[in-house]
């Protein structure tokens, strides 16, 4: 049987246990230029809650009554397409099934088999994750060596990786996170310069410029709001954010004000940008085969929580949303 959690209404704010139906149905058999692929790790990322909405975005909304989306990691089971075959190692989005159908067009990608890490990096540091902080920090925000990189959720799994490639950058790194044990944890682990609690700041603006005595070169944008408010006042002239993306707004239920400094730009002759990580798929070899090596020289560290069982997949989603996590979530629906 196929185990799938289809997405039954349109949450109204944070997802609840009745916007998702758990369903069993047959496997599919693959058509023509098709792949029957066997999922086995789902990637959280916070993208799919917009995906679950019916509001202008970068992909079609899920319809209702089909299984979530997902970027999953899985093994071809059947393949009717060119390039694919029976146990190749695969990635791309998917949905919340344990067997979906793929194809080339949809953007399934083969991945490397040989690398002899666990599987599940590739859907975080080794995957889309690793992918944005890299492209993100260093086509979009271009950060030059002595310059000041200040990224927001930290300690989340894109945050994470963009102050470590900061500080190899030659940049001062400083972060902003929710609780006191994820500013400790990306500064005496991962090497930031200094880190923020946003929670218990008094004054994030007076926060900013102390940990950012130069000023700040290189805003990466993860959470919008408040804190994006905040780091737009502390800009130094020509400074670029790289908007990755803003998840204090994802599950709001009235528009997302602000933000109100957006003059800055103006004064700061500032540029932000938006980006997505899937335009950059034909220089995913490049970003792999580089946050690999840094890996391997102990340059880059991650932490990831691999979560259990098909049946815990929207608990892990929503701990996105809650903060209680640091690094990247993923669910380990099935045994290699
Ligand atoms: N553009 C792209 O191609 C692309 C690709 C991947 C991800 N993204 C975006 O990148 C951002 C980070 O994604 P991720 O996968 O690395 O997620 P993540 O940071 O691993 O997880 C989410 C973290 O965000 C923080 N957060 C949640 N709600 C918040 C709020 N209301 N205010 C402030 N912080 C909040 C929480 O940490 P705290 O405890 O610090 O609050 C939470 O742990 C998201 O906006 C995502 O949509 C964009």
């Amino acid at each position: 049987m196929n185990r799938q959690l289809i997405l039954l209404k349109r949450p109204n704010g944070t997802p609840a246990a009745s916007d998702i139906e758990y369903r069993e149905s047959a496997i599919p058999e693959p058509g023509e230029g098709e792949v029957l692929v066997r999922n086995l790790y789902f990637s959280m990322d916070p993208a799919i809650r917009g995906w679950m909405d019916d509001a202008p975005n970068y992909r079609p909304a899920i319809p209702l009554g089909t299984p979530v989306h997902s970027v999953t990691l899985g093994r071809v089971v059947a393949s009717r397409a060119e390039g694919y075959k029976e146990g190749d190692l695969v990635s791309g989005i998917t949905a919340w099934e344990d067997y979906s159908i793929s194809s080339p067009e949809a953007g399934l990608g083969v991945m490397p088999s040989d690398l002899g890490i666990p599987l599940s990096q590739f859907l975080g540091v080794l995957g889309p994750t690793g992918l944005t902080a890299y492209f993100g920090l260093l086509d979009v925000g271009q950060p030059d060596p002595g310059e000041t990189v200040l990224v927001s959720a930290a300690a989340g799994s894109v945050g994470s990786i963009v102050g470590q490639i900061a500080k190899i950058q030659g940049c001062r790194a400083v972060g902003i996170a929710g609780s006191d044990e994820k500013c400790r944890w990306i500064t005496e682990e991962l090497g930031f310069d200094a880190a923020i609690n946003y929670k218990t700041s008094a004054s994030l603006v007076e926060d900013i410029q102390k940990a950012c005595p130069a000023g700040v070169d290189v805003y990466f944008e993860n959470v919008g709001g408040e804190i994006l408010d905040a780091a737009l006042m502390c800009l130094n002239v020509a400074a670029r954010i790289p908007f990755c993306g803003a998840i204090s707004g994802y599950n709001s239920q009235v528009p997302v004000p602000g933000p109100y400094n957006f003059w800055q730009l103006v004064v700061k002759r500032a540029r932000i940008e938006g980006f997505l990580i899937p335009d950059y798929a034909e220089r995913f070899g490049e970003g792999i085969a580089q946050l690999a090596q840094w890996m391997s020289e102990g340059r880059i560290h991650h932490a990831e929580h691999v979560v259990d069982g098909f049946e815990n997949t929207l608990d892990t989603f929503l701990k996105l949303f809650d903060g209680s996590r640091h690094g990247k979530l993923v669910v380990r629906i099935a045994e290699d």
